[in-house]
């Protein structure tokens, strides 16, 4: 079944798709980490430039997720018999063979029709703001054959969210130029706002196309080349021998070349183009890259360095354990996805239009991608440090090009930032980075270390009728809205979570020698955990949170929403009550949250709108948060189970969330990296079906759910904590971890099936007391750790 539609490699590096009609677009996010390229599996998908909103360059369709269009496309037309085709495959649905293998930073498309082997290759190198495609069309036939070629793509400039409000207004600030090999794409409005704005200035950047074959013809008028009612699988401008003369200005925009190609038997033929952007002027630096762009060597320089980029980044963390799916996903696709959502936090998908990257994401992604390259996660940190205000209020998002932010009223915001410095500290020791100073959204600076405190402050100081944190508008649960909008709600997960961060900052703190706040924070988390488990335990199960008029929500008199899984989970994660009470609500979990696919996030799904919860009893029942089967929400459970000992509970768990183990025409999305949610058992014969792909923290607790839990190699200030919680059939396994300029290459021995516990280790052939291998001594070092 899960080959139906294609499958990964051997070792997981790519994943290929053997046929054109899968349930949904598959796609692949390509990008340096600047310019991102989304790119289905027939070249479908847009494309921008660090800020969806607005550094647009490829339009993006309205329907995307089903439609696949607009698309990257390579029109053939046989010059003899006038037959057009398209090496996508789609639109044009002609071909003898299919194969799209998405890679790392690439997506490699082949095809044939009529004895015309294509393959066509996309690709975003680091260095260089552009997607490549490289052609290459061989003649497998007996024959000479006489083609033209077009490649075919539509341009958006600039502020897209006026764009898709405003198309033919928009279209009039549009320019072009076209050259012998390249071609200019300007805006002459642009102001980075949602909807019009009085400002405006010209967009700083302009888009361009280069090729390293002159064309016998180029045009960009989108209209001119699709024509009157018809559109791109029967486009107006391939009927003539040569494309119309139309340069656009004032209108849509396309980038539409044409080459004219003799192709002798076995022959073949390679053309490169890039699509990117650069700024505004002409200076000898974007001339020099539109010219390098008309050589050949360029694009295969940047396709070396695109294939040893991602090698060497996914380098650092290489794990090996008895089950090759497992392997797969965390060795590249896991890694992948979290480099994907640590760029462009939770920008556009196939299946939302994207925000900017937002606060509790971002600092969640940086804790993802802390063991792979903590350098780049402390610029990420750094980013988002800006957007807190002095009172320790943070902002919904911290957009990467410089935008200010107004304050948000999710409550739990500024906690993810301690969380992921806490992280940094862990992984580097740098506690320099704690004194840097940085603005405030409000005007003033402080440093990232009062950032953290100011954040922590705020949730101590905002405290109910009960004592608990105030939840307000929402907490981690966003659609959760109402349930303290009056301002007395409260959130027993918020206690919860503050309690854990106080725990992960203790030791950063205590080093600094901040004894009395440290001291402060401690008092004020026994006396949380205190009223959680004096007040919030419904008996099996925590309870979620209390309403402004201080009735509990998530307790077993409720018809519907009677259990959440945070307030289990976190309780869990921060250690709040006994283990006998901890593991009960483990298992109440499982008993009422449970499901083949994951866990959902609540149960029963409301089906009444509850004015005093929110926007989340208004979802469907069964979709998103309202009980579906929310992937980063059971993430997070994985973590639990483990903290408890419960390997074997958190490798199934962490199994049932695998995309690949999935029925693909139920599931629908990528079979290769996590989606958000999948519906919920109350959404009926749409149980199972997958949303939101690619965009979701739940990429970065999964890799650190498998690496630092269930292997259990966990960074602290003086060296890696060895805590392995795996299932017992797991008599061997291994990660290799970079740590401090050094290579730890750990073997885990469990000659007796345990589920978690460590009998011995051995450091380069010595015995370690204890569980913490000490910080380096050496650039690499032999760890063998035998369980029991
Ligand atoms: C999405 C958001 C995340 C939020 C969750 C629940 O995953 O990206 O920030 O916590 O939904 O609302």
């Amino acid at each position: 079944m899960k080959a139906k539609y294609g499958d990964f490699s051997e070792d997981g590096a790519e994943f290929i798709i053997t046929r054109p009609d899968t349930p949904r677009p598959w796609i692949n996010y390509l990008t340096n980490g600047d310019y991102c390229a989304l790119c289905s599996h027939t070249g479908g998908g847009f494309s921008f430039y660090k800020d969806h909103r607005f550094h647009s360059v490829l339009r993006r369709g309205p329907q995307v997720a089903l439609q696949d269009s607009p698309a990257r496309l390579v029109y053939v037309k046989d010059q003899e018999t006038g037959e057009v085709w398209t090496v996508n495959v789609h639109p044009i649905e002609k071909g003898s063979s299919f194969e799209a293998r998405h890679g790392m930073g690439y997506t490699h498309l082949r095809s044939r029709y009529r004895s015309i082997a294509a393959s066509l290759l996309f690709f975003v190198p680091p260095g260089i703001d552009a997607e490549m495609w490289r052609l290459e069309l061989t003649n497998t036939g007996r024959k000479p054959r006489r083609l033209s070629v077009y490649s075919f793509a539509e341009f958006v400039l600039g502020n897209v969210t006026l764009e898709e409000m405003e198309p033919t207004f928009q279209a009039l600030f549009n320019e072009s130029v076209i050259g012998r090999q390249h071609i200019l794409f300007t805006k002459r409005w642009w102001h980075p706002l949602y909807g019009w704005s009085e400002e405006s200035g010209n967009w700083p950047y302009r888009a361009f196309l280069a090729t390293t074959v002159r064309p016998a013809r180029m045009m960009t008028d989108r209209g001119a080349f699709i024509g009157p009612f018809r559109s791109a699988d029967r486009p107006a401008g391939l009927e003539p021998r040569l494309l119309p003369e139309a340069m656009a200005a004032g209108k849509d925009l396309a980038g539409v070349c044409q080459w004219q190609v003799r192709l002798a038997p076995g022959k073949s033929w390679r053309v490169d183009l890039a699509i990117g952007i650069q700024p505004n002027e002409n200076t000898p630096d974007t001339r020099r890259t539109i010219r390098n762009l008309q050589k050949r060597e360029t694009y295969d320089a940047a396709w070396q360095r695109t294939a040893e980029y991602w090698r060497g980044l996914f380098d650092t963390v290489r794990i090996s354990t008895p089950d090759p799916d497992i392997n797969r996903m965390v060795n590249y696709w896991n890694k992948y996805q979290l480099m994907v959502n640590f760029h462009f936090g939770r920008g556009p998908s196939y299946y939302h239009k994207g925000q900017w990257p937002a606060m509790r994401d971002s600092c969640q992604d940086a804790f993802g991608v802390m063991p792979l390259d903590a350098e780049l996660a402390k610029g990420n940190l750094r980013r988002i440090a800006h957007f807190f205000f002095a009172d320790g209020r943070a902002c919904g998002g911290c957009n990467r090009i410089g935008l200010p932010e107004g304050p948000s009223v999710k409550v739990d915001l500024p906690l993810w930032f301690s969380l992921a410095v806490a992280d940094y500290l862990r992984e580097t020791g740098d506690f320099a980075f704690l004194d840097e100073s940085v603005p405030l959204m409000d005007g003033g600076r402080s440093t990232v270390y009062e950032k953290m405190t100011a954040g922590i402050n705020r949730v101590i100081a905002d405290r109910g009728p009960r004592g608990l944190p105030l939840i307000g508008s929402g907490d981690w649960n966003d659609a959760a809205n109402r349930i303290g909008a009056e301002g007395r709600g409260e959130s027993v997960w918020l206690a919860q979570f503050l309690c854990c961060v106080i725990r992960e900052v203790a030791p950063i703190m205590e080093r600094r020698g901040d004894r009395p706040a440290l001291a402060r924070y401690r008092t004020r988390a026994d006396e949380v955990r205190r009223i959680v488990s004096d007040k919030c335990w419904d008996g099996e199960w925590f309870v979620r949170a209390f309403k402004d008029d201080g009735s509990p929500v998530g307790v077993k008199g409720s018809k519907e929403g009677f259990i959440w899984i945070n307030s289990q989970t976190w309780a869990v994660i921060a250690g709040i009550a006994d283990a006998e009470r901890l593991n009960q609500c483990l298992d109440s979990v499982e008993k009422h949250l449970g499901t083949e696919y994951g866990l959902m996030n609540l149960a029963p799904a409301f089906t009444q709108i509850d004015e005093h919860i929110g926007t989340i009893t208004r979802f469907r029942a069964g979709w998103k948060e309202n009980a579906a089967v929310f992937s980063h929400a059971s993430a997070f459970n994985i973590v639990a189970r483990c903290m408890l000992g419960r390997g074997k509970d958190a490798v199934d768990l962490f199994r049932r969330l695998l995309p690949m183990t999935k029925d693909p025409d139920q599931y629908q999305v990528e079979p290769y990296v996590y989606s958000q949610f999948c519906a919920g058992p109350a959404a009926g014969k749409d149980f199972g079906r997958g949303a939101y792909h690619w965009l979701t923290g739940t990429a970065a607790w999964m890799m650190r759910a498998m690496t630092d839990y269930i292997i259990g190699v966990h960074p602290e200030l003086d060296g890696l904590r060895i805590q392995p919680a795996v299932d017992p059939k797991w008599k061997r396994f291994s990660i290799r971890r970079r740590f401090r300029g050094a290579v730890y290459e750990i073997e885990f021995e469990n000659p007796s099936g345990r589920e978690t516990g460590v009998k011995a280790i051995w450091l380069d052939g010595r015995p370690v007391r204890g569980t913490l291998l000490p910080l380096p001594t050496a650039e690499s070092h032999k760890v063998k750790v035998v369980m029991g």
